[in-house]
């Protein structure tokens, strides 16, 4: 079965059901690596898809082309997810040309004996005449990486974006009004706190270079095409590219004896109001990616951890490393936790917090071995604060 955007422009990418783990991100719902045909005077492949799929790639294309009539074949981005079936696909389409900006054959070179490809290379704002349909450049650099560029095709008003508005989310039907829209919303958000949140300016920048462009169907390279609900996706994608926090207040901790998850509780107790979203996330019975997901929008951060071995419990550890890499800005935030014989745990988060520039509200609030109710009043009055923290923050401009 076809599927089919525009009239000769189709779907020939692979859908992954099973991978579970892409490099650490957890795929609950798998993904899919999306290509697409256009044939017109000139026919041109957009973008490839992971290495093992590059069969389903072709055998999609040929069910629609002679694949030696391929005149183009355009690289978007040289991340292996899209790029890694190239030198499969370019050897099964021996007159196409491959297209991509400058730093995509740089980087494709790093990757691959490039040395027999034929290799056009375009600059922003650079067009390709299909014939009735043209391709036009938008280099988008860190969207996601150096070279990451979107190719638009104005005559149909679609834009084939890359990893951008992308998701993992491996499905049978390929376009958004086809789909659960929440489903699709919430692997959309994942997608971006995980993926783009580091790079929140270039998204930003992008947003605002496609402000003057017509479009009305984004393919991406990643998940399903959205042909009905732009809107609500560029709403979304303006909102976490501009750190717009909503009043929520999460409370991330570990626990060995639940002295540290009492505090959690009770700073989860003061947070709770009408109003304001607050939850609990127990490191080691959630994982980085919702973690991720859940801090991109919240107002407020408690982290907690008891001392083991003189530092943060690890999980703990690779939370907040993994926060620091990904860069989520102006929270509100304070660390929390118990000690036994010597300090380590709440400091240690202390410090990464204030490293990642978060508005660290007071000094760490720890407990000697079992928190006394002194102590939980103290966790409650955190979490009130907290509370009314996020009921006040302003998104950052
Ligand atoms: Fe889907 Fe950055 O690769």
């Amino acid at each position: 079965m076809n599927i089919t955007l525009r009239e000769n422009i189709d779907w020939v990418g692979a859908v992954d059901w099973n991978i579970r783990d892409f490099h650490s991100y957890n795929t609950e719902r798998g993904t899919s690596y999306n290509a697409y045909l256009i044939r017109d005077e000139k026919t041109a492949l957009i973008d490839a898809v992971k290495a093992p799929f590059a069969k389903e790639l072709l055998a999609k294309a040929a069910a629609l082309c002679d694949l030696d009539k391929v005149d183009y074949v355009v690289c978007n981005h040289a991340e292996l997810d899209h790029a890694g079936a190239l030198p499969e696909v370019l050897e099964a389409m021996p007159n196409a040309t491959l297209v991509c900006d400058k730093k995509c054959a740089n980087e494709l070179a790093a990757h691959f004996d490039t040395s027999g490809w034929k290799i056009q290379e375009v600059a922003d704002g650079d067009s390709l005449s299909l014939g009735r349909r043209t391709l036009r450049f938008f280099t988008s650099p860190m969207v996601h990486w150096p070279e990451s560029m979107f190719t638009y095709v104005p005559e149909e008003k679609l834009l084939f974006s890359m990893d951008a508005f992308g998701q993992h989310y491996a499905c049978g039907l390929r376009f958004d009004d086809e789909t659960d829209m929440a489903v699709v919303m919430q692997e959309a958000k994942t997608y971006y706190a995980n993926i783009g949140m580091p790079y929140a300016k270039p998204v930003m920048q992008c947003i605002e270079k496609l402000s003057g462009v017509e479009v009305e169907m984004i393919a991406p390279s990643h998940g399903v095409i959205w042909r009905s609900h732009l809107a609500e996706i560029m709403s979304a994608y303006k909102d976490w590219a501009a750190h717009r926090a909503r009043p929520k207040v999460l409370v991330i901790y570990d626990t060995m004896w639940e002295s540290t998850e009492a505090m959690a509780r009770a700073i989860f107790e003061g947070a709770a109001r009408p109003g304001v979203e607050a939850s609990m996330i127990h490191v080691r019975r959630s994982n980085l990616t919702k973690i991720a997901t859940e801090v991109l929008d919240a107002a407020a951060v408690a982290v907690g951890s008891p001392t083991l071995n003189r530092r943060m419990m690890p999980m703990v550890a690779a939370t907040l490393c993994y926060l620091d890499g990904l860069r989520p800005l102006g929270k509100a935030a304070a660390a929390f936790g118990s000690y036994g014989w010597g300090r380590g745990g709440p400091e240690d988060i202390d410090k990464a917090l204030r490293e990642m520039q978060w508005d660290v509200v007071r000094k760490p609030l720890r407990a000697n071995w079992r928190p006394t109710p002194e102590t939980l009043d103290e966790c409650r009055l955190l979490g009130r604060e907290l509370a009314d923290r996020a009921l006040s923050r302003l998104p950052l401009e």
